[in-house]
């Protein structure tokens, strides 16, 4: 599988960070270590140790610095190495010293990072996770052998619903039947969004919880090529899930799954069930998923057998289009000029 490297990726949540603690992370073939410093500082860099190659996730973060578990080299967050315990008393680290570090940015309660070729930074873009910024929200990743096309379109895959999902949210997210949607899409460069509206037959705790509507509207929306969305209005709360896949090495790919939600003031006591409600949930969706994309013929099959699609697989054939022209363009090692604004 190729690797797509220029792009803004999401390294963890503000939350995953522990001042002290390095966390190790593998992004598209990458080892990184990400670590905040004392005075709040987040760096990313190569989970490795210029003096002698172990891992600095092995270590600890101490002041502005991390430390290295092995010999205490200490490094910023621009990778340079700025103490080793064992040089003699008035002698500097030589500037050469230093590991990759790379280009972050904090946005929507995540560290972001952009791993690929400098000069096409410019033309990788963060999507907009707004409601991160507003809602309370539960996240978890999983990881496994997938493709990561199949993986991307999984969550606005409006018709798996019913049939894989059908133990977690299918009542409450409604029945899409025979009926010949119009997903209304909007189709751009290198996103695309959508909507639809589901029969609500939610059982009535769900009702209670999420709301007494018949018709549920859904909204989703792609983002190549790491994130997809799926927003669903229920009368009662509004329910936002983001999903952020990328690939960790050659065969394994990482799903983070963040699940945010809009809720109503004083509605106690459900407030207190909100977080573990989510989260069980979530997990619940994700391992409902990840049993059909690890066991795809694709991944397994050197055959090349081909997809069929028909006329309610509209998303999926707009997707594909979108995805291709864009693997092209970043495996070229070129972006093609958006035409949009995005
Ligand atoms: S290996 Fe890191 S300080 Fe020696
Ligand atoms: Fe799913």
């Amino acid at each position: 599988m190729e690797m797509i490297k220029n792009q803004w990726y999401l390294a963890c949540l503000l939350d995953e960070l522990k001042h002290q603690n390095p966390l190790p992370k593998k992004i598209v073939g990458e080892e990184l270590v990400i670590f905040k410093t004392e005075s709040g500082k987040i760096g990313v860099t190569e989970d490795r140790c210029c003096h002698r190659n172990v891992n600095l996730s092995l270590g600890r973060v101490e002041g502005e610095a991390i430390k290295c578990g092995y010999h205490g080299w200490e490094y910023n967050t621009q990778g340079a190495c700025t103490c080793i315990p064992s040089l003699p008393t008035g002698e500097k680290v030589p500037r050469t010293v230093k590991i990759q570090a790379y280009p972050v940015e904090i946005k929507h309660q995540g560290v972001w990072i952009y791993i690929g070729d400098e000069a096409l930074k410019s033309k990788a873009t963060i999507p907009p996770m707004d409601e991160l910024d507003e809602f309370p929200f539960v996240y978890n990743y999983h990881d496994c052998k997938a493709d990561l096309k199949l993986a991307a379109e999984s969550l606005f895959d409006a018709y798996h619903i019913n049939h894989v999902h059908r133990k977690s949210i299918k009542s409450f997210m409604g029945n899409l039947g025979a009926e010949d949607v119009n997903f209304n899409l909007n189709v751009q460069h290198s996103w695309m969004t959508g909507e639809y509206t589901r029969h609500n037959e939610g059982s009535i705790f769900e009702k209670f919880y999420f709301g007494f509507d018949k018709e549920i509207k859904t909204k989703f929306g792609f983002w190549f090529p790491h994130t997809s969305k799926l927003d669903i209005y229920f009368s009662k709360r509004r329910m936002v899930i983001y999903e952020h896949f990328y690939q960790v090495d050659e065969d394994t790919i990482m799903m983070c799954q963040i699940t945010a939600w809009e809720k109503i003031l004083n509605e106690f006591p459900l407030f207190f069930f909100d977080k573990p409600f989510m989260l069980r949930k979530s997990n619940k969706i994700v391992e409902e998923d990840l049993v059909f994309l690890a066991n795809n013929k694709r991944i397994k099959d050197e055959t090349g057998h081909r997809d069929i699609l028909i006329q309610s697989d509209a998303v999926t054939f707009e997707f594909s289009k979108l995805w291709n022209r864009n693997l092209k363009a970043n495996t070229d090692e070129k972006l093609v000029e958006a035409e949009d604004n995005d």
